[in-house]
């Protein structure tokens, strides 16, 4: 039993699955998510390990403590910074390797318990890119990777590109060789794979060659929660606000203020004392803006988490809805504004732009001509926004537009990867 049992991980910016497949079997028999969050528990006590909660129970931890504790997410967008060596929680450190190691942990034990036995094999994915093409920010973020693996108890580790995962997937449906383009676009990259596929060789050692191009942006669900709160959550809490610098002489409050509040690795701007003596300040000068003072309880509370949920959730039901109310209420916090999809569509536009003009150069470079691709492979939640199916039916009029589920077929797809053990 146990030398026929592998794991296929995509470690996610926003959810992490692991598939397990059956080699003898020739199936997944099961696939295990959870949202990439880890919560640090506010209590602690030196005499005991560090408390710590992983996926929705992280979320549910973090509520009930009224948000005190470290709470962390898009863990995987570290790998790649250079800069991040560890981060102190209660009296430890804690490297970018060990946090996921936390994550992937969670994941392998869920699955041992399943198969019943200490599984030591595993396919991690991998973004094309982790960051913008830069080779040695991407060698250090697979490293922290591989430790990461290693430390959860992994002796086998092989490597393969995510969206390749999706395409193995895929071959797994066809009767007829076809050459394919795929999309995943998660919350952190998205990323393109032009594949042939052929189910005669499913099972094939080496498919490399029929790896035509690979290639990928930075850009995905965040970018757009990240424009959102930009646009429609910042005038809330005082962009665009001027305040009394000198007698009779007003400029405007600081940018960075709010350039802050746009993405989660940035809210922990906050945390530092001169920055919070700041924001007082300009608060002073702008005589008590009720705005400002709304950026202030934001800040004070913690309320990051809970209003990229509501962006979010807006976001979500306007994957199937004309028009939704971005909604979000909290210690006196009133946000209640209707958003049209065109008025979204305005908001994402320039990472929309980003994301067709890196498809262009993509098929450019590769020698790709869009008359050859049959079929459009579309992956990962991004995948479902409106304005990006849109962009793909418009690119690509003659291409059939297929898809599985969303979330677990890169997981899926790397499972089906063994043949990497062979070579
Ligand atoms: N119905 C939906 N409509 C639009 N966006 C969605 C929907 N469901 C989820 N998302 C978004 O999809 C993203 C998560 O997708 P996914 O789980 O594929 O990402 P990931 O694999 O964790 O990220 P990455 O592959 O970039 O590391 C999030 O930004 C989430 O907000
Ligand atoms: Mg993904």
């Amino acid at each position: 039993m146990k030398n026929n049992i592998l794991y296929g991980i995509d470690f996610g910016t926003t959810n992490s699955v692991l598939s397990i497949y059956d080699e003898q079997k020739n199936e997944i028999i099961a696939s295990i998510s959870v949202p990439s969050i880890i919560y640090f528990s506010a209590f602690y006590n030196p005499s005991s390990p560090i408390s710590y909660f992983i996926g929705n129970e992280a979320i549910e931890q973090y509520i009930a403590e009224g948000m005190k504790g470290r709470f962390m997410k898009s863990i995987k967008r570290v790998l790649s910074n250079a800069s991040f060596i560890d981060t102190r929680i209660h009296n430890l450190k804690y490297t970018a390797a060990d946090l996921v190691t936390l994550i992937l942990k969670d994941l392998k034990t869920k699955a041992d318990e399943i198969v019943g036995f200490d599984c030591e094999k595993v396919i991690m994915g991998r973004p094309v890119f982790f960051d913008d093409n830069n080779t040695l920010k991407d060698q250090l973020a697979q490293k922290r990777l591989l430790q990461a693996a290693e430390q959860t108890g992994f002796t086998e580790v092989r490597f393969q590109f995510e969206p390749i995962g999706a395409a193995f997937l895929y071959e797994r449906s066809i009767t007829q060789k076809e050459k394919v383009l795929v999309a995943d676009l998660g919350g952190g990259t998205t990323d393109f794979t032009f594949i042939k596929l052929d189910p005669a060789k499913s099972n094939t050692k080496d498919r490399r060659e029929d790896i035509v191009a690979t290639g990928g942006i930075y850009i995905g669900g965040d970018s757009f929660d990240a424009a959102f709160m930009w646009d429609r959550g910042t005038p809330y809490f005082g962009r665009g606000l001027l305040y009394e610098s000198q007698p009779g002489k007003f400029l405007d409050v600081p940018l960075v203020f709010f350039t802050n509040i746009c993405s989660w690795e940035k809210m922990n701007f906050y945390n530092g004392l001169k920055i919070k003596l700041d924001l007082q300040k300009y608060y002073t000068y702008s005589n008590k803006n009720e705005k400002l003072e709304k950026l202030i309880i934001l800040t004070e509370n913690n309320l990051g988490y809970s209003i990229f949920q509501s962006i979010e959730k807006t976001k979500i039901a306007l994957s199937k809805a004309k028009e939704v109310n971005f909604k979000y209420e909290k210690l006196g916090i009133d946000i209640d504004e209707a958003i049209s999809l065109e008025t979204y569509n305005g908001i994402i536009e320039k990472d929309l732009s980003k994301i067709d003009a890196y498809l262009n150069s993509f098929l450019e470079n590769n020698h790709i001509n869009p008359a050859e691709i049959d079929t459009l492979f579309l992956t990962g939640g991004t995948s479902l926004v409106t304005a990006i199916q849109e962009l793909f039916k418009n690119k690509f009029p003659h291409v059939t537009i297929k898809s599985e589920d969303n979330f677990i077929s890169v997981a899926n797809g790397l499972a089906y990867c063994g043949y990497l053990f062979q070579s």
